[in-house]
């Protein structure tokens, strides 16, 4: 667990943020370790200038795991963004309500509703990628540089480009399924931190290990 104070997880720049400590909106949640870096705006400014057409009546959810790395940029579009395809026109005539004398209740009928969007653990997202509504990505996926994700992305999967699609995988599907099952992440500190050698030298079998020990 990070103490709800500590905002900088390195003490020679303010550009990283524990993105959980600076996030207010109870419709966003982000778990343990989970940074956010920006160099362009104020990184504890992520909830405005990151999570974008995100309003209260849509009831909406950003959830975020544990230990992903979220790159300068990335954005999270919601439901308002899309002007609804079930009228004829996509104009916001529901938004503008007073200049077309109709009910407020009404407003969501301006878009559609692809949902929420959900982050996996142990997930990278590339520079300026972009996140749209009703997206689910997996545990240990990675997401490129400036991709456009509109669909799901399986774990441990990496994918690119406009929209994005599958580079490849990053692990054989066995290799995936163990890490799924070892889930590291839930991992008391301590026990993280005494085989941060086994995760980062991807030493899967001594990790596997550790975990049968406990
Ligand atoms: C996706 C990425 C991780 C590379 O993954 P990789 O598996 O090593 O991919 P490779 O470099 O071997 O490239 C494989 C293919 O994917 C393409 N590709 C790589 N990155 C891409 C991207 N961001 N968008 C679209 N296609 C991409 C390559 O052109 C190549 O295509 P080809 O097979 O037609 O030649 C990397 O390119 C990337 O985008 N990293 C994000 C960097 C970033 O934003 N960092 C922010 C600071 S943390």
């Amino acid at each position: 667990m990070i103490p709800q104070w500590k905002i900088y997880p390195r003490s020679q720049g303010h550009s990283t943020v524990y993105l959980q400590n600076v996030v207010t909106d109870p419709s966003i949640s982000v778990g343990d370790y989970t940074i956010y870096d920006d160099f362009v705006n104020d990184p504890r400014d992520f909830q405005r200038n990151n999570v974008l057409y995100h309003y209260p009546i849509n009831h909406e959810r950003l959830i975020i795991g544990k230990f992903c790395s979220i790159a300068c940029g990335a954005k999270f579009l919601f439901n308002s963004a899309n002007h609804t395809r079930r009228s004829l026109s996509t104009y916001i005539f529901p938004v503008l309500f007073e200049e077309w004398g109709l009910d407020v209740e009404h407003i969501p009928q301006a878009w559609d509703n692809k949902g929420d969007i959900v982050v996996g653990n142990d997930v990278w997202i590339g520079y300026e990628a972009v996140i749209l509504a009703g997206v689910t990505i997996g545990d240990g996926a990675i997401i490129g540089a400036r991709a456009v994700v509109t669909k799901d992305v399986p774990p441990y999967t990496i994918v690119g480009g406009v929209p994005a699609k599958p580079i490849r995988s990053r692990f054989s599907q066995k290799e995936i399924a163990q890490l799924l099952a070892l889930k590291w992440w839930d991992w008391p500190y301590e026990m993280i931190s005494a085989h941060l050698d086994a995760i980062q030298s991807g030493d899967l079998e001594r990790l596997k290990q550790a975990a049968e020990r406990q």
